[in-house]
């Protein structure tokens, strides 16, 4: 009991200094639907965020960034919470589009989404302020090839491209408690 406490206690302030790390001033943005996933004729020949196999120690920089700020929703064996944060765990969603899991990162996610049959509408706050390239390269890195998950390595450059294309693109973020 006392040990659930503590992890329970860890998760919360984990979460809180999460959200407190965003910024205040952002304006609250809910795209109406989930970026699709390409179609598959449109999509381009090579995926652009491939970059080779991953090493050793990309995955232990991007374990240290999942512990910090996806850990305390996704939880550490990234199952997520049925019903309410979806997996990344085996998640057909995520392996769908490695693109589109770069904007979730940069830039959040509030629309309905189903991931491995379970439906999800929850929060997901917008990154881009809190992670660099290098970060969310090597955390997408780490949690494609985490808990049976196998992918390519992200690269730093091609985050750092696809920041520029949504450079205007507002980023989901918390509502603040009392607007
Ligand atoms: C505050 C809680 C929270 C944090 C922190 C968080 N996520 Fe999420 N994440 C969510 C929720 C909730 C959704 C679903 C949002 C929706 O339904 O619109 C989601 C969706 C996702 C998805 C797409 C759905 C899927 O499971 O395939 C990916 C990928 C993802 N998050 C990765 C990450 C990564 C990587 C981090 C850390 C860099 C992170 N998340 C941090 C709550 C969070």
């Amino acid at each position: 009991m006392r040990s659930f406490l503590a992890v329970f206690l860890g998760i919360v302030t984990a979460l809180a200094a999460t959200l407190l790390a965003l910024p205040r001033s952002a304006t609250v943005v809910a795209p109406a639907t989930a970026p699709e996933a390409a179609p598959a004729s449109a999509a381009p020949a090579v995926d652009p965020t491939l970059a080779g196999p991953p090493t050793p120690a990309q995955i232990a920089r991007g374990a240290r960034t999942y512990r910090t700020l996806c850990l305390a929703c996704h939880l550490p064996d990234g199952k997520g919470m049925t019903g309410l944060v979806p997996p990344l765990a085996g998640a057909d969603f995520m392996a769908a589009d490695r693109t589109r899991t770069v904007q979730i990162v940069l830039k959040g996610l509030n629309a309905p989404i189903t991931v491995n049959g379970v439906a999800y509408q929850g929060l997901m706050p917008g990154l881009e302020n809190v992670l660099t390239d290098a970060q969310v390269a090597d955390v997408l890195t780490y949690v494609f090839n985490s808990w049976g998950n196998t992918g390519e390595a992200f690269a730093p450059e091609h985050i750092a491209a696809l920041r520029e294309q949504w450079r205007a693109l507002a980023p989901v973020v918390a509502p603040p408690a009392n607007p």
